[in-house]
């Protein structure tokens, strides 16, 4: 990925800032057109545009979809344990940060320690930058916290470029990546990418939907796998692109299958995305008309489903020490805090 090209300041209102960091992927629309023609669909698309934000909300709310609900959950369960190994005055960054409301709940948490730790200043001195794609998130993000007593920066940026976001930031930071992110990036790409942009003394925290361990096998990694991801509300959203920009329901098909791949721990399984054209027709985006055929298929983006060991066998392979795990009941979801090794 290229480097950042420029970053611009926006006032959101007194005690508010928003940058946004521009990167190579600044055209968005230029980059759907790009990747739809080479038949790609890679999932940060489904996320950005004009309603990439409702689209990814719309899941969130969804019964069937109950994935960063149930993380929610076990982050709510266990916040006194984790807020306890979080020493006062670090900031909280998020990347992916989506509504912010996991942030919103940590947030509190922060605030009545550290006003509990020091009550005779009556003051907490936390910072908070809620890192989105989306700009309409990160505003949903900010406005979550209003009315907590810590200053707020929201960053427009990808995580690909934390080199640069990480610019903005006062240390040490608590950098987060909730809601299941973690699963969606190549595991030595995204432990290597937070390794070498933590500073001694940051911590990082992520949660994860796990492959319950008696599910190794195939067939119930099968089962685990449909059961979250085969809903009409799931493949709606994997579908919002070509909908938006008008393909008709039943000129296309959306396909989930679990694939097992090889890797340095040994086989993981990962989810293999498609949307499969069943009829011929085009595309408008913007100036640019894209034309399918009958048959053509677009690869789109993948969701790793991990056992915790095999989580813990990437992290130490990746330099990394677990401070404190939490597993929900049947290990069906995990939040882990860690920081790099010296
Ligand atoms: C699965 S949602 C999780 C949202 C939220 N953290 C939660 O727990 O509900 C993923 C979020 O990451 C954002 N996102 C996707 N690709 C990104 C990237 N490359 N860099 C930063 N954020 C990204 C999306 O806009 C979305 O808000």
């Amino acid at each position: 990925m290229n480097s950042t090209e420029k970053v611009e300041f926006e006032q959101v209102s007194e005690n508010k800032e928003k940058i946004v960091v521009t990167s190579s992927k600044k055209n968005l629309e230029g980059k759907l057109c790009e990747c739809l023609k080479n038949r790609e669909l890679p999932d940060y698309l489904l996320y950005t545009g004009a309603g990439g934000a409702k689209n990814w909300l719309k899941l969130d709310g969804a019964e069937t979809f109950p994935v960063a609900r149930q993380l929610k959950v076990l982050l709510e369960k266990n916040l006194e344990s984790i807020v306890r190994f979080i020493p006062t005055g670090m900031s909280l960054v998020s990347v992916g940060v989506g509504n912010g409301e996991k942030e919103r709940i940590f947030l509190e948490a922060l605030v009545r320690k550290n006003l509990a730790e020091n009550p005779a200043s009556g003051k907490v001195s936390i910072r908070y930058y809620p890192i989105d794609i989306n700009s309409e998130l990160v505003d949903i993000a900010l406005e979550k916290v209003e009315n907590l007593p810590v200053e707020k920066k929201g960053i427009v940026g990808f995580i690909e470029d934390m080199s640069t976001l990480k610019k903005n930031w006062r240390l040490p930071v608590l950098f987060c990546i909730l809601g299941n992110t973690f699963c969606n990036y190549e595991p030595e790409f995204i432990l290597q990418l937070v390794r070498e942009n933590l500073e001694q003394g940051d911590l990082f925290f992520f949660d994860a939907n796990l492959l319950p361990s008696e599910g190794t096998e195939a067939q119930s990694a099968r089962r685990s796998v449909l059961g979250t991801y085969a809903s009409r509300e799931n493949a709606l959203f994997n579908m919002y692109p070509l909908l938006h920009y008008g393909m008709a329901p039943e000129d296309f098909d959306f396909e989930l299958l679990l694939a097992h791949v090889n890797s340095r721990i040994g086989g993981v399984y990962r989810t293999r995305k498609s949307l499969y054209i069943l009829k011929d027709t085009e595309l408008t985006i913007g100036a640019e008309t894209i034309g399918f055929r009958e048959g053509d298929v677009i690869h789109m983006g993948f969701t790793y489903k991990y056992t915790y060991d095999q989580i813990t066998a990437f992290l130490e392979i990746c330099g990394f020490e677990i401070l404190k795990a939490f597993l929900s009941e049947g290990r069906a979801n995990a939040i882990i805090l860690a920081k790099k090794r010296i």
